[in-house]
């Protein structure tokens, strides 16, 4: 595979021929808020909006996770319209999401929160009306727990419940503002095809798959 050589942030890099924007600054140590994509997908979703980078010479901002790098590319991860749009992204995706962070377990780890840092954002003063979801929690099974009022609704759980294991236990469902990740018929997941592999878990950038406390 052939090198390709880039600058990103001022930072003068090489990469496989292939590689995306988004790969090449996370490998470098230069972060681009993300949350929906995956090594292991070949075709990104592209649904989280969050990694708009400006490319020199290009016309708009495009998503660092399908643009692919090219040779003597110059990248800028902080540009204004980029920043403007990926802020509005996050604040939407704050906008239904849950402030008790205090009491989520993932907090420490939490992706959402490390992009609102990030970006500038706080946390309580959106420019958005907040729109409570008030989704049951599926509390049924014994080693993990689903709280969907907390899906950032990223698909790392439905790509690896599917995909990558092929249980095919949760997937989307429903549309717009109440698309959500759900069962079959929305059953609890004890009573689905769920394996408590907990590789969603894992996955999950966020609280709404979290593992329950040891006793
Ligand atoms: S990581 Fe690029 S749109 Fe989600």
């Amino acid at each position: 595979m052939e090198n390709i050589s880039l600058t990103i942030d001022g930072k003068k890099l090489t990469t496989n021929e292939g590689n995306t924007i988004l790969w090449t600054a996370l490998e470098n140590d230069i972060y681009i808020p993300n949350l929906c994509a995956l090594r292991e997908k070949s075709e990104p979703p592209a649904s989280c909006r969050l990694c708009f980078v400006e490319v020199e010479g290009g016309v708009e901002p495009v998503t660092a996770c399908t643009e692919p790098v090219k040779e003597g590319m110059v990248v800028h991860t902080k540009g204004k319209s980029a920043q403007r749009i990926a802020r509005t992204a996050a604040e939407l995706l704050l906008s239904n999401h849950p402030l008790d962070c205090s009491q989520c377990l993932k907090s420490r780890s939490c992706e959402l929160l490390k992009i609102a840092k990030h970006l500038g954002i706080k946390l309580k003063a959106n420019r958005f009306k907040k729109l409570e979801r008030n989704l049951p929690i599926d509390d049924s099974l014994s080693i993990f727990t689903f709280d969907p009022n907390k899906c950032v609704l990223c698909g790392k759980c439905v790509w690896a419940c599917q995909e990558q294991l092929g249980v095919g236990a949760i997937g989307f469902t429903r549309r717009g503002f109440k698309r959500v990740v759900s069962t079959y018929q929305d059953a609890p997941l004890a009573e689905s095809r769920c394996t408590q592999c907990a590789e969603c878990v894992k996955v999950c950038p966020v609280g709404a798959l979290t593992f329950k406390a040891t006793k």
